[in-house]
């Protein structure tokens, strides 16, 4: 294992270097480390994942979480944390695994994971946050300050695109600029400027047909050029297809180890005169310089951790991450003395994390009926698995779900565990639908006939409809939950602590109602984007379809009453929304407060509201508390791909602030200065386009002889054609025109409208 010495930085530099000992630093030594360079001093760096846990494996390596790993806290999965929306907890929970990897001597955690969820059967989607780029982005920022804090870097991944996870390995997400600027790298960009993470992880897919690891426009235009990303990018494990173009794109450092042969291609390439030297400089010099901050951060924590501390982190992090979907006549919190009926195999044997790299081994694992049981006392919860999760015996099912039914029947309450298999969703293969299994739901169909106080409990890394929803009087999204998952549902359901989490992804009513319902698959190597920026809620608000519960839903066993909010731009050119929202009911609880921002009448295309900032804040009865959201100026801008820029469109805004995306509370008008943008004219573009440009106009009206009257616009000649021939590309009207509009007339005052 590595060893830095605590806090020293070596004096090594790229100069010292020779060609070859540079280029071995851009690759890995093992599965696990980058290589060491002894005789300049320079120690290899350890890598770990990441994103819910450490997986530092001390025996066989693989990146698929197959072979064991060091015991280490799990906490829960990105699709919990999510929906806390609490940057807080996650800065702690990504402090607390940091401070784990630090002890262990890792140098680098592979997390956070930040892509969009844009579909619920991506088999991923329990290591993502959101189908929001704003909430993605804030909580991947948290979560890199808090893993950063330790001395330890993160790994930002998977950039870009990379949104499903069949045939990941090849195919071209195929999606046009504005949404892939809009939606699927804006989170990086907050992460990039918010947290300046060590380390970028690009993905195994291509986009619009290039590799990730080889694309300059991504890993240096972007990144580096635009974002001013001075870290390591590093590949995905055996995401490099081509070495010497990926090098020449800006990726760093190709994981894991190649043997030394992709080494030698950059060496060749050099010699060959292929590639400058310089640019390979460039690249050992951010390795080096990740070196420097692994060394100057060693030793940051001190071990051992504290098991007990950290589980009771994971337990309070997993009880923030349960989102109450729905509580009729106040079914829950449960009484104590109330006899309940447990239900289902994961009230046992709890579904805390999700298949492949991420998956960690815990230090301890809590169950749900044991923790209930502290609740209820041991007489007072009985539990009947009711179904067997992942064999099919039609027999021994009939008679487990005969057991459950009848002691439902003889219950107070029966709480019913349903859930996803780890079957059915892992890293590297995609769900094919988003029903739990038949089995299951005629268990619960067969509970409630006889119980109607009947709750779901749901473990699930990503959505599943809920057929059910309107028969039974309450429904608790428990996610993967982590190692404490079991105590945390516990907390939820006796009151212990009282919900909070909302929804950061849509639960659809069904799978064809989704976005990408048409487009997910991979079609010939491509995947194609055809729902553009209409992504989750985008998308279901603006085409008017119900859903099972919305984007930012999540009920709380208080209620709270929201203010009138005010806003105000800021000295920086942000705007402050402030809104006081009070607790009218008898419990403390914590609020996640929204603002999504539309612009009716804007000149390009956009959903009819997009979440732009959220604030949490806990509040005891009776009280009020005024929240304050900044909503970013540059996150209200458009990406104006004809001009290659960020534009903020001038106008009426509407501010809108809710409880979730359909539970709006108020919305106010907002003016707002606009950038200025004149976009250049070019022979395409249309008469009446360069018209209007305000230093074109002008002169085209005056070669064309169609000043203005002096009383106002004149309604003759010139400007009659340009009325009939307002369409006319200018090139082609300069033809019809002739000698007016001449090349020699025409090219200065196009020329003109590009200054500036
Ligand atoms: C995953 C990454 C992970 C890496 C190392 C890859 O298969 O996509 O997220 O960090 O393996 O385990």
């Amino acid at each position: 294992m590595t060893q830095h010495s605590a806090g020293a930085t070596a004096a090594f530099s790229v100069a010292d270097l020779t060609l070859e000992e540079k280029a071995s630093l851009t690759s890995g030594g093992s599965f696990w480390s980058t290589k060491s360079v002894a005789r300049a001093g320079i120690p290899e760096v350890l890598l770990a994942d990441g994103p819910h846990g450490l997986r530092l494996q001390a025996g066989s390596e693989d990146n698929l979480g197959l072979a064991e790993s060091l015991p280490a806290t799990c906490y829960p999965p990105a699709v919990g944390l999510g929906s806390s929306w609490d940057v807080d907890l996650v800065h702690a929970v990504g402090a607390a695994l940091g401070a784990e990897a630090s002890i262990a001597g890792v140098g680098v955690v592979l997390g956070p994971g930040i892509n969009i969820k844009r579909s619920a059967l991506c088999g991923r989607n329990f290591e993502y946050f959101s189908e929001d780029p704003v909430v993605s982005g804030a909580l991947g920022a948290a979560s890199v300050r808090g893993i950063q804090s330790q001395g330890v870097g993160a790994s930002v991944k998977h950039f870009a695109a990379n949104n499903k996870e069949d045939d990941r390995l090849r195919s071209s997400s195929e999606v046009a600029e504005r949404p892939l600027r809009e939606i699927y790298l804006r989170p990086f960009h907050r992460v990039v400027v918010d947290a300046e993470p060590w380390t970028v992880m690009c993905s195994y897919n291509r986009i619009n047909g290039l590799y990730a690891s080889e694309n300059p426009w991504l890993l240096t235009q972007v990144l580096r050029d635009d974002w001013g990303f001075g870290g390591v990018v590093v590949s995905d494990w055996g995401a490099v297809n081509d070495r010497v173009a990926g090098l020449a794109a800006g990726m760093d450092l190709e994981m894991p180890a190649t043997g030394g042969h992709t080494d030698a291609e950059i060496v060749a390439a050099v010699r060959g005169g292929f590639v400058d030297e310089s640019i390979l400089d460039r690249t050992a010099d951010r390795l080096l310089e990740l070196v420097r901050k692994v060394q100057a951060g060693a030793g940051s924590a001190a071990g051992p951790f504290d098991v007990k501390a950290h589980h009771d982190i994971a337990r309070d992090a997993a009880a923030r991450s349960i989102v109450l979907l729905k509580n009729d006549d106040r079914m829950l919190p449960l009484a104590p003395n109330a006899s309940v009926a447990v239900i289902g195999p994961f009230a046992q044997t709890p579904r805390f994390q999700g298949g492949g790299s991420s998956k960690t081994n815990p230090t301890r694992m809590d169950n749900a009926i044991d923790a209930i049981r502290e609740h209820a006392g041991e007489s007072g919860a009985t539990f009947a698995a009711g179904f067997l999760v992942e064999d099919d015996d039609t027999d021994r099912d009939a008679e487990l779900r005969a057991e459950a039914v009848s002691l439902a029947a003889s219950k107070d309450v029966a709480v019913v565990f349903l859930g996803l298999t780890d079957a059915d969703e892992s890293e590297g293969y995609d769900r094919t639908h988003i029903d739990l299994s038949s089995k299951q739901l005629q268990l619960l169909d067969a509970v409630l006939a006889v119980n109607p106080r009947t709750i779901v409990v749901l473990s699930n890394g990503s959505v599943v409809a809920l057929p059910f929803k309107d028969r039974v009087p309450a429904i608790v999204e428990a996610w993967l939950l982590g190692q404490a998952g079991g105590s945390a549902i516990a907390d939820v359901l006796y009151g212990v602590v009282n919900p909070s989490a909302k929804l950061a992804e849509t639960i659809p009513l069904r799978l064809q109602d989704s976005p990408a319902y048409l487009d997910f698959d991979v079609d010939n190597g491509l995947i194609r984007y055809s729902e553009g920026l209409f992504v989750g809620y985008r998308w279901y608000d603006a085409r008017g379809l119900d859903v099972a519960y919305p984007f930012g839903h999540g009920l709380s066993y208080t209620s709270f009453e929201y203010g009138q909010p005010v806003a105000a731009v800021t000295a920086s050119g942000d705007v402050d929304v402030r809104v006081t929202v009070t607790n009218t009911g008898e419990r403390t609880g914590r609020e996640v407060v929204q603002v999504y921002t539309s612009l009716p009448g804007s000149s390009v295309q956009r959903p009819p509201r997009e979440l732009k900032a959220f604030a949490i804040a806990e509040i005891s009865p009776g009280s009020s508390h005024e929240f304050v959201m900044t909503v970013r100026r540059a996150d209200l801008a458009y990406w104006n791909a004809a001009a290659q820029r960020w534009i903020v469109e001038g106008g009426e805004y509407v501010f809108e602030v809710g409880a979730s995306s359909r539970d709006i509370r108020s919305s106010i008008p907002f003016a707002l200065d606009g950038d200025s943008f004149e976009p250049a004219i070019t022979r395409e573009s249309t008469l009446a386009e360069a018209l209007a440009h305000p230093t074109a106009g002008p002169a085209l009206r005056s070669v064309l002889a169609m000043e203005e009257a002096p009383g106002g616009p004149s309604m003759g000649g010139a400007d009659q054609i340009a009325g009939i021939m307002g369409d006319f590309p200018l090139g082609r009207f300069a033809r019809i025109a002739g000698e007016s509009l001449k090349p020699e007339v025409l090219d200065p005052i196009i020329d003109s409208t590009r200054a500036g």
